[in-house]
């Protein structure tokens, strides 16, 4: 094969390896997205809150104490009656606990706090 050709299979090979190279590393990337809570989809509490404590704060929040009673069947009436469900859902007692206090920060994941923050600012209700 004369040199010139010889070269020319060597730079494709070169671009083809970088191509295989660069789409790895970018899936890999992809894969560590967060993924999208759609703040305009509808949350609901039976469904989607009440499991996020079921299976992350019950074992703390049983109504031994005096913080919020989050077992299902309870929780819906001791966050709205202590106030904890109040708008901006930002600044809510419950949301501002999950997102701001360090001991409660590693107790949800990102998506879940993101729930709770927009089934708050549509009005938390107990549907
Ligand atoms: C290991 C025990 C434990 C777990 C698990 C736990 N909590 Fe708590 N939580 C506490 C304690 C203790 C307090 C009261 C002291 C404080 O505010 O940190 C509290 C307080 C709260 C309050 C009241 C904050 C206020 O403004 O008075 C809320 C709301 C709350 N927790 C929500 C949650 C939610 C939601 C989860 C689950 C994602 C959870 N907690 C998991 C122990 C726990």
């Amino acid at each position: 094969m004369n040199q010139k050709l010889k070269r020319i299979r060597q730079i494709f090979i070169a671009l083809i390896l970088i191509a295989a190279v660069e789409g790895f590393s970018s899936c890999e990337k992809y894969s560590y997205a967060p993924p999208a809570v759609d703040p305009n989809q509808a949350w609901h509490f039976q469904t989607d809150i009440q499991p996020i404590f079921s299976s992350n704060c019950v074992t703390c929040h049983n109504g031994v104490k005096q913080f919020p009673d989050l077992r299902d069947g309870k929780s819906y009436l001791a966050l709205t009656k202590g106030g904890f469900v109040t708008l901006p859902g930002e600044t809510s007692r419950l949301y501002h606990q999950m997102s701001t206090n360090s001991d409660h920060i590693p107790r949800s994941t990102d998506t879940e706090k993101l729930k709770v923050l927009y089934w708050i600012r549509q009005g938390a209700l107990n549907n």
